[in-house]
């Protein structure tokens, strides 16, 4: 049997209600993770919430509350969102679980008993806020530090440190020797840069007490916790070995933002070199989006609540606007103007209006009973299905998209040039409207296939107004000639409903 295929996200710390940015995320590896299924493929997809760390327990403290207690709310508003994304995860991680916890645990003793780690004082000015010890190199030209790390003070403590610095020209081996590694490939380019232009610094992996109590407990040494991302990257491969009898590891892709290629390109490969586990084959790099050309910011109000969104335009008008307007990489710009020209140009007019009146004219000219089988429309279709095979092979999901709606856009045209409202006034035509009415309502069941995983929801209603049972989610269903003639389909319905203008 085949390895299942091992997908992640980046686990979200638990401070604050999700955003933007951690929706599209998940949406990304939610329709990578039903590709692959719809290609046959076994997967695994694993999300969750990086709950350790400063972050969190100030913020717990800011609310009066137990860190625990201040998690376990939060984690029922942040899988309750996972949820309204139907997303198809397998598990849901929390690091504060025991199965991750005692994971780390035997990690960290099996690398202190190796020699990985060793104990070193340190002096330094520490902002809090950004739970890092700031350089030289971070004081602006009047020697302040920039007040976007709040509050810095001076500190000297001893840590554990891990010896990362020894890697690093295994790690500049390993990512020329396997392009794949890191993408899109300018990512790839970055950490190259970084790793040849820079001496890799040890990491500090441990926290004392005294500064820090929430996180996992060094087992070697009570006086310290484990630094939030020693723990929090660990996830991948935690949960992995929770689910012995599936064997996960290696995962095959790493989906995360732009802001923490560091710790997932540099430090993880590292970290598992020393755990001896293999590597994942693939850290797949987003980029960031703004809302009207500005930083997304709770504190300006530059927010979008996707629920909000959702609530009002439906999940899959949601999904599909990320999806469409930004490829995997570059950053993106959400504007309320383009997210509704998008509905209503692509969704509504585009795939809505195909299937509605394809199938309102088979219900009308034909009393919803498929006609005889006809391919006018088959090398359109299998051109579609072809390119949308391949380019979710290689996670090209904006593409894909194009590429559907090149289908969508030639079936509307094949209404227009075909006019089947007026071949049904001729009846020594009836045999031409047979073909053009079996045409669209193939091209829209091949449509439900192709569509599956990017707008579930929207393919499962294609499916059943077509009056067929199941659920549209093998890819090899999208060759053309699925439909049976003599079937009856179901009852036509609009898909995305038109919306009014705002009133001015
Ligand atoms: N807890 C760490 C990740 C640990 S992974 C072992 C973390 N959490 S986060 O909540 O700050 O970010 C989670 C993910 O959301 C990251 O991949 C981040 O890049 C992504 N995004 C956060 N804001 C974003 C946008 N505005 N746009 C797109 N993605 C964004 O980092």
């Amino acid at each position: 049997m085949s390895k299942r295929f091992y997908i992640t996200t980046a686990i979200d710390y638990v401070n604050g209600q999700p955003h933007l940015g951690h929706a599209y995320e998940k949406i990304i590896a939610d329709v990578i993770a039903r590709a692959r299924r719809s290609l046959g493929e076994d997967v695994f997809y694993l999300t969750g919430l990086d709950e350790h760390g400063q972050k969190v327990q100030q913020a717990a403290i800011a609310e009066g509350k137990t860190p625990q207690a201040y998690c376990d709310a939060l984690a029922a508003d942040w899988q309750a969102f996972a949820k309204k994304l139907e997303l198809t995860n397998d598990d849901f991680v929390r690091t504060t679980q025991p199965r991750h916890k005692a994971y780390v645990q035997a990690q960290l003793a099996k690398l202190h008993a190796a020699g990985h780690f060793y104990k070193a004082g340190y002096t330094g000015f520490y902002s809090a806020k950004e739970e890092t010890f700031l350089t030289e190199k971070d004081r602006q030209a009047d020697g302040k530090f920039d007040t976007s790390y709040g509050d810095v003070v001076e500190l000297k403590e001893d840590n554990y440190y891990f010896k990362l610095g020894a890697h690093q020209q295994w790690l500049i081996d390993y990512i020329e020797a396997n392009p794949d590694f890191i993408a899109p490939s300018y990512r790839r380019n970055e950490v190259l840069g970084f790793l040849k232009n820079n001496k890799l610094e040890d990491l500090c992996i441990s926290r004392p007490l005294a500064r820090l109590n929430w996180g996992i407990p060094l087992p070697f040494d009570p006086e310290f916790v484990t630094y939030v991302w020693f723990d929090a990257l660990v996830n991948y491969a935690s949960i992995a070995a929770a689910h012995p009898e599936l064997g996960l590891w290696p995962a095959d892709i790493h989906v995360i933002g732009k802001d923490i290629v560091k710790f997932h390109a540099v430090y993880w490969p590292i970290m598992l070199k020393a755990m001896e586990l293999p590597l994942p084959k693939q850290v797949l790099v987003h980029g960031w989006w703004q809302k009207d050309g500005a930083k997304i910011s709770k504190s300006t109000g530059n927010i979008i609540d996707p629920i909000a969104v959702i609530n009002e335009w439906g999940l899959d008008a949601f999904r599909f606007y990320v999806l469409r307007e930004l490829d995997i990489g570059p950053d993106g710009n959400w504007t309320d103007a383009g997210f509704r020209s998008r509905y209503q140009a692509e969704l509504a007019n585009g795939l809505g209006n195909l299937v509605n009146r394809s199938l309102s004219m088979l219900k009308r000219y034909r009393n919803g009973v498929v006609p005889e089988k006809s391919t006018e429309l088959a090398a359109d279709a299998a051109k579609a299905a072809d390119e949308t095979r391949a380019l979710l092979q290689q996670n090209q999901l904006q593409a894909a998209l194009q590429s559907i709606w090149g289908l969508v856009n030639r079936a509307n045209q094949y209404v227009d040039q075909t006019a089947p409202f007026k071949l049904a006034k001729d009846p020594a035509q009836a045999q031409r409207l047979d073909e053009v009415l079996y045409n669209l309502a193939e091209t829209c069941r091949v449509l439900a296939v192709l569509l599956n995983p990017f707008l579930p929801g929207t393919s499962a209603k294609i499916y059943a107004q077509l009056g067929l049972i199941g659920t549209p989610d093998k890819l090899a269903d999208a060759s053309w000639g699925g439909l049976p003639p003599g079937h009856t389909i179901g009852e036509p319905a609009a898909l995305f409903p038109r919306k009014d203008e705002p009133k001015k």
